[in-house]
């Protein structure tokens, strides 16, 4: 019985050191974090979906999404974000150029911002602020688009992220929504409700973290 107690203790007390090893054990993560978190939860279901059903996305939800986008972080809070929302059919085909994904989506927003900033010169106290490149802009677009990608997972939409960034994909977008020279688009994020049955990619890989120092 004796023997019986202790190969049944050191079972346990291997499970228990199986779960520490690999960080934080199963109930310390429950415990402090991810328990009944639904936003949690949204960051890991999120997907990118490139199929949609015929339905179109709510007034409301597009007024939410944006919200969202608009939530988001931005360098010395400049905010140099500008959303343009389209539901028009001859639109998503100009700024598309031939991608099926935004063409077939019932919504496109396209998150763009401002690369000009307003500043006083570094170090300088009065004066007028003077216009400078924003050297965030890509980075505040970024903070906009995932959170638009998170708001749309949590809403029961699909999204997915593509490119309006490249050169060769800027031109052609800022000629068809008519951007001043200074908004740069970054992200056309094609929104509906999913088609398919896309599923989470697994992408959590230990090795790639380093504590301290590489
Ligand atoms: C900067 C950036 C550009 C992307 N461009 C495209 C694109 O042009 N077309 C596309 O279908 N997906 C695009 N994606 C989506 C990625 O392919 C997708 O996020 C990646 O495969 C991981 O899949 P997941 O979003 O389902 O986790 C882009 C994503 C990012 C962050």
């Amino acid at each position: 019985m004796r023997k019986f107690e202790i190969k049944m203790a050191a079972a346990v007390m291997a499970i228990a050191g199986m779960a520490v090893c690999s960080g934080v054990s199963a109930k310390e993560k429950d415990d402090c974090c991810t328990k009944s978190n639904p936003a949690y939860d949204v960051i890991m279901s999120r997907k990118s979906v490139r199929t949609y059903a015929d339905k179109p996305v709510s007034e409301a939800q597009i007024d939410s999404l944006l919200r969202a986008g608009m939530a988001a972080p931005s360098a010395m809070n400049i905010q140099p974000w500008e959303l343009i929302v389209i539901t028009d059919d001859a639109v998503k085909a100009a700024i598309g150029g031939g991608n099926r994904v935004i063409t077939s989506a019932p919504l496109t927003i396209v998150v763009c911002a401002d690369t000009v900033m307003m500043m006083r010169p570094r170090g300088q106290q009065g004066g007028e602020p003077v216009a400078q490149p924003n050297q965030f802009w890509q980075q505040d677009a970024s903070a906009v688009a995932e959170n638009i990608l998170l708001a749309a997972e949590s809403m029961g939409l699909g999204a997915v992220w593509t490119s309006a960034s490249r050169p060769d994909r800027a031109g052609v977008i800022q000629k068809a929504l008519g951007l001043p020279e200074n908004i740069h688009p970054l992200a056309a994020i094609a929104i509906g409700y999913p088609a398919g049955n896309d599923k989470p990619k697994d992408k959590w890989k230990p090795e790639k973290v380093h504590y301290n120092k590489w």
